[in-house]
């Protein structure tokens, strides 16, 4: 299937729009809920990462009529069982009472890490995209550890307490070249351009 000339990222989240723009390039125009009108808040109930970006994207092509795709992402911690995996961007909303509070989110998974001395995390990304009537899912994963404590400024969400396997820097601490040529999304993203073509 060749690349599409434009196609929607159902996302408003300015920092992934850049991410996934600056891996994607001048292959196709991506555009954003906001360059289609869309403000929904759509709704992220499913149990898995993959029912989350299929909910995503089917949204955008059922109500908007776009071809599109969409991520669902998890930090998956071993010695918290997988947690906050699914549940990422809400980990802290019980205590704070806001979803998306990466502050928040990171001083929760720092006080339940506290003392514990298995580190290891992954990123996990499924990207869900609808084109051509046909729906495919893809997985991007990179493995890492927690930090003690947040370090560096760039990035969002979790990436102050992510340093990926190999590596002495965060991803918050990493430029954003160096991010994007290693992680989860770029992995995932790199499925999708190949599927392209
Ligand atoms: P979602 O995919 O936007 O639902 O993201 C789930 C949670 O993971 C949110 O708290 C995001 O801030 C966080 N997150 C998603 N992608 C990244 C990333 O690349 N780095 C750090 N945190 C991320």
């Amino acid at each position: 299937m060749d690349f599409p000339e434009k196609i929607v990222f159902a996302t408003n989240n300015a920092h992934k729009l850049k991410e996934v723009r600056e891996i994607v390039g001048d292959r196709c125009q991506i555009l954003s809920l906001g360059d289609i009108g869309c403000v929904d808040d759509i709704p992220e109930t499913a149990s898995t990462l993959e029912g989350n970006a299929l909910i995503k994207a089917r949204w955008v092509k059922e109500r908007y009529g776009f071809d599109c795709f969409a991520d669902d992402t998890g930090l998956e911690v071993d010695a918290l069982g997988g947690e906050p995996g699914v549940r990422s961007a809400r980990y802290a909303s019980a205590a704070c009472g806001a979803d998306h509070d990466s502050e928040a989110n990171m001083r929760l998974l720092l006080a339940n890490m506290n003392g514990v001395s298995d580190r290891k995390a992954r990123f996990r990304t499924v990207i869900a995209l609808i084109s051509g009537g046909e729906e495919h899912c893809f997985e991007g994963i990179v493995e890492g550890e927690i930090t003690c404590i947040p370090m560096g400024k760039d990035g969002f969400g979790y990436d102050p307490v992510f340093r990926p396997a190999g590596k002495s820097l965060t991803f918050a601490e990493m430029g954003a070249d160096e991010k994007n040529s290693l992680s989860h999304r770029r992995r995932a993203l790199d499925k999708l351009m190949e599927f392209f073509g």
